[in-house]
C-alpha cells in the first residue's frame, strides 16, 4: 500500500523531481570539472604530469613526461609487422578525423618500410577491393551493416599471424573492443576523444542550449553520463598501453582513470606540412579573389561544418555584437552546413565561401589575420587548429585544457576565452585592439611551434619510435646515437 502511494506520489509530481535530479546531477558534474579542470595559470603552476615546456630528455622512453612529438628521433633499421584496428578507412571522397589521421599515419609508417595490416570497412559503407600497396595491406571485413565484422577480422588477423607473427597491434580507440583486447596483451590503443571529456561538452551544451534549466528532454543523458564515465574507467585496463592526443587527455588517464603512468604516453596529431604552408602571396591573392576589402581592419576566418556543436550560434552571436563598435573587422567563412545561411545574411562584413578544395585550404588560412575555432567540444584536437598554425596564423579558441594544455600554451601564441558569448567578445576584442603587426607577430610564434610539434613527420617518427620500444626496450632509450 505504502508503496503504491509513494509511487503516485512521485508521477504526480514528476517535473519538477526532474528538474531537481538534473540540478543535482549538473552540480555534481560541475564540481567534478571544477576539480580537475583547472584555469590556465594554475595549470602552469600546478606542475602537471604532462609537461608543455622543454626538459631536456635523457632515459626511457616511457617515463616521457611530454609528447613524444618533442623528440628528435633519428632513423632505424628495424622493421615492423603491424596489425591496426580502424573503424574506417577512407576511399572516395576525403572524410575527416579519425579514419584520416589513421591514413596519414599507416601511409607514413608503411613508406618506412614497416608491414603495415589494417583491419577496417571503408568509410562510404560499400564494397571494395582490400588494398596492397607497397607494405601498406588494408583488409576489408565488413559484416551486413558495413561496420567491422570483429570475427571476420580475427580470421583475417590470424591468418596473416600465422605466417610472421605480429609484432605490436594498435586500436584507433574502441576499434578493438575491449573484451577483444584483454586476449591481446601486445596491443596499445590511441584514444580520440574520452568520456571525461565528452562530459565537459556535454556540460557546456546543456549550458548554453538551457541557460534556465526549463527544458527536461536532455535529462536521460545527463543522467547517464556518469554511469558511463564508470563504466569507461573499468573497461580501459583491458587495454595495455595507452596513447592520448593531448596531454591534459594523458592527465585524466593517470589522475582520474588512473592508470600506471608508464602505460599512458601523449602523441600529438599531425597534419601535411608540404600542404599546409606559410604564403603571404597566396593570402593576399585570395584576398583580393574574394572581395575581402582592402580597408578592412581585422580578417578573421573560421572552417568546418556549419553546425551547432562547432559552436556557430557563439560565433555569430559574438560577431553580429562586436561589428557594432568595429565596422572594419571581415569574416571569411569556409564551409558548408546550417549555419551557412545565417552568416550570409550578417551583411557585408561577412563572407560565406562554402566547401574549399584541400589545396585552397592553405591559401584560406593565409588570407586571415586570425583564425577562430569556436567548437564546444573540448575532446581531441580539432586540426584545423594546427592548419592554421601551420600557415603562420594565430588562433581565438575557447580554454579546454586539451587546448591550452598542448596549443595555445601561452597568450603569445592566441586568444582562449569561455564557451560564453560574453567572454567570446571580450577576447574578439583583445585581438582586434592588438591589430594585424601584433596578430602577424603571434601567428609566427604559432607557425614555429606547429613546425615542432605538429607536423605528420613528427607524428609518424613518433608513432614508429613507440612500436619499436614495446617491441625491444633497447629502443626505449633515449637518446640513441642515431638521434638528433
Ligand atoms: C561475421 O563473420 C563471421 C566469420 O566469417 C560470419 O560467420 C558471420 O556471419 C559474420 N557476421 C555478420 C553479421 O556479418
Ligand atoms: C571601406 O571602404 C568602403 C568603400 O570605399 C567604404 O564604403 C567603407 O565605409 C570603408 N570601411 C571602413 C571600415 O572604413
Amino acid at each position: 500500500m505504502g508503496l503504491k502511494h509513494q509511487t503516485s506520489k512521485n508521477s504526480s509530481s514528476s517535473l519538477p523531481t526532474i528538474r531537481t535530479t538534473s540540478f543535482i546531477i549538473l552540480a555534481l558534474l560541475l564540481t567534478s570539472f571544477l576539480l580537475f579542470f583547472a584555469p590556465p595559470a594554475h595549470h602552469h603552476l600546478s606542475d602537471p604530469f604532462f609537461q608543455t615546456e622543454d626538459p631536456r630528455f635523457y632515459g626511457d622512453l616511457r617515463e616521457a613526461q611530454f609528447a613524444w612529438n618533442k623528440l628528435c628521433l633519428g632513423p632505424v633499421l628495424e622493421k615492423l609487422k603491424l596489425a591496426v584496428f580502424s573503424k574506417t578507412w577512407p576511399v572516395g571522397a576525403a572524410p575527416g578525423g579519425m579514419e584520416r589521421h589513421a591514413s596519414t599515419l599507416y601511409t607514413a609508417l608503411a613508406a618506412r618500410g614497416h608491414e603495415i595490416h589494417v583491419f577496417t570497412v571503408p568509410s562510404d559503407r560499400k564494397s571494395h577491393p582490400d588494398i596492397h600497396d607497397g607494405n601498406l595491406h588494408v583488409h576489408f571485413a565488413a559484416n551486413d551493416h558495413g561496420s567491422v565484422n570483429c570475427s571476420l577480422a580475427f580470421e583475417i588477423f590470424h591468418k596473416e599471424n600465422n605466417g610472421k607473427s605480429f609484432d605490436y597491434v594498435h586500436t584507433e580507440s574502441v576499434s578493438l573492443p575491449h573484451w577483444r583486447a584483454k586476449m591481446v596483451p601486445a596491443v596499445a590503443v590511441t584514444w580520440h576523444g574520452i568520456w571525461y571529456e565528452i562530459m565537459h561538452s556535454k556540460l557546456f551544451e546543456q549550458l548554453l542550449s538551457d541557460p534556465q534549466g526549463l527544458r527536461t528532454g536532455s535529462d536521460t543523458e545527463l543522467r547517464d553520463a556518469m554511469p558511463r564515465l564508470v563504466d569507461e574507467i573499468k573497461f580501459f585496463p583491458s587495454y595495455t598501453q595507452h596513447i592520448c592526443i593531448s596531454n591534459s587527455a594523458g592527465e585524466v588517464l593517470t589522475n582520474i582513470y588512473q592508470l600506471p603512468r608508464r602505460n599512458v604516453h601523449v602523441i600529438l596529431n599531425g597534419v601535411d606540412d608540404t600542404k599546409f604552408v606559410y604564403d603571404q602571396d597566396a593570402g593576399t591573392r585570395f584576398r583580393k579573389q574574394h572581395g575581402v576589402p582592402s580597408n578592412a581592419s581585422v580578417v578573421m576566418g573560421v572552417a568546418g561544418r556549419l553546425v551547432r556543436d562547432k559552436g556557430h550560434p557563439l560565433l555569430y552571436e559574438a560577431f553580429l555584437s562586436i561589428t557594432e563598435n568595429y565596422p572594419g573587422v571581415f569574416l571569411l567563412v569556409a564551409g558548408t552546413g546550417p549555419w551557412g545561411k545565417r552568416y550570409a545574411e550578417l551583411g557585408s562584413n561577412v563572407k560565406v565561401l562554402g566547401a574549399l578544395e584541400p589545396s585552397q585550404l592553405s591559401e584560406f588560412y593565409n588570407a586571415l589575420d586570425i583564425f577562430i575555432n569556436p567548437t564546444l567540444r573540448p575532446q581531441g584536437l580539432d586540426l584545423t587548429l594546427m592548419e592554421a598554425m601551420q600557415c603562420g596564423k594565430t588562433v581565438l579558441t575557447p580554454n579546454y585544457p586539451s587546448i591550452t594544455g598542448t596549443v595555445v600554451i601561452n597568450e603569445g601564441f592566441g586568444y582562449t576565452f569561455s564557451p560564453n558569448v560574453g567572454s567570446f567578445v571580450e577576447a574578439l576584442e583583445r585581438a582586434i585592439k592588438d591589430g594585424p603587426a601584433k596578430l602577424h607577430k603571434k601567428g609566427m610564434t604559432c607557425k614555429d611551434y606547429a613546425t615542432s610539434m605538429f607536423t605528420s613527420t613528427k607524428m609518424a617518427s613518433a608513432y614508429e619510435r613507440f612500436f619499436l620500444c614495446m617491441k625491444n626496450s633497447i629502443y626505449c632509450k633515449y637518446p640513441l646515437p642515431t638521434d638528433c
